[in-house]
């Protein structure tokens, strides 16, 4: 997610889940051959498994981008057909190739021919006045024939004429049913359902229907949630949170020490502790404290005092 899970992120979430897949923000094609490569795609190996999410609708152009996620160690390259901004339709990518599936059939088959990584697809049910049991099966048809077997399905339409980014993420109304009747159809393709999804109870009711799920904003904005992906969906080891907590702190000192800023460090932690006694003075002390320049390690030390004082007392 755009300005979300970069890579302070992904290293918080994998603290808290060893085998949950991780994306990306997007990154378009033409940002990763003409833009500075490593800071638009360099990552920790502590994120694996991830992958990295490309937008652009030319295949030579993204198959050479591919090449060079390949290049850069991501395990999977996927492709944005699903992101509904004015600056991504004027690009002619993203949602509104909703409207083009031979073109992101093309995509696909050259960024296949170029990677042996896995290719898969994210994209929308359709957009505007498009019906939507045609349009996500056109696209998942053609990509399918390309040679993709993945897809992760956003299970509402974008409405590109009217609404904000924001609001095409609420606004148009969700057909899982739809999804789940493509995977009845398509078993031969693995098809993860994304979009309102905010618990893991939720999650598991859709994997009855379907093979994966997605989790967006619910991830980013309860990152708890994640400590009970692994033993509960991939029969690992339950996750302590303060034992992850403590291994992304640590990291969180390592990236200090090459430089790097608190403030853009402790941005993934703000939600951590939501609804959790102590989580107000959690997240004022690290708002209050972690811009300063000269902000160091002491400061996160302090707000996890702060609230884990306060856990101590309520448990
Ligand atoms: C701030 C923000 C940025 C996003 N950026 C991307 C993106 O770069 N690529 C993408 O495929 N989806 C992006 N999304 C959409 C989410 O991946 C997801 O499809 C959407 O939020 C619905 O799922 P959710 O209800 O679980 O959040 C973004 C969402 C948010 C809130």
């Amino acid at each position: 997610m755009m300005d979300w899970t970069d890579s302070p992120c992904r290293v918080l979430h994998r603290c808290l889940t060893k085998h949950a897949l991780l994306y990306t923000e997007m990154v378009t094609a033409d940002a990763v051959l003409h833009g500075d490569r490593v800071r638009l795609l360099g990552f920790d190996p502590f994120e694996h498994p991830v992958a990295l999410q490309l937008g652009g609708s030319d295949p030579a152009k993204l198959a050479a981008a591919a090449k060079i996620a390949a290049d850069f160690g991501y395990g999977e390259v996927n492709l944005n057909v699903g992101c509904p901004s004015d600056r991504v339709q004027s690009g002619r990518f993203g949602a509104c190739l909703m409207r083009e599936p031979a073109v992101v059939a093309d995509c696909v088959a050259a960024m296949r021919a170029a990677v042996s990584l896995p290719v898969t697809v994210k994209c929308r049910i359709g957009v505007d006045d498009q019906d939507p049991e045609h349009s996500l099966r056109a696209l998942i048809d053609a990509c399918a024939a390309a040679g993709v077997g993945i897809f992760a399905v956003h299970a509402r339409k974008a409405w590109l004429d009217g609404l904000s980014p924001k609001e095409n993420r609420d606004v148009p109304p969700l057909d899982y049913e739809l999804v789940y009747r493509v995977k009845r159809e398509r078993p031969d393709l693995t098809i993860l359902v994304n979009g309102g999804i905010e618990t893991l109870d939720q999650a598991q009711e859709h994997l009855r229907h379907v093979d994966g799920v997605m989790l967006g904003r619910a991830a980013y904005h309860n990152p708890v949630l994640l400590a009970d992906v692994d033993a509960r969906f991939f029969g690992g080891a339950p996750v302590i949170l303060e034992a992850a907590v403590d291994a992304y702190a640590e990291h969180v000192e390592r990236q200090l020490a090459q430089g790097a800023r608190l403030h853009s460090l402790i941005k993934p932690m703000l939600g951590l502790y939501n609804g959790r006694p102590g989580a107000r003075l959690f997240r004022r002390h690290l708002s209050e404290n972690a811009a300063r320049h000269d902000a160091g390690i002491a400061v996160l030390h302090e707000a996890l005092a702060l609230v884990r004082v306060h856990g101590t007392r309520a448990a």
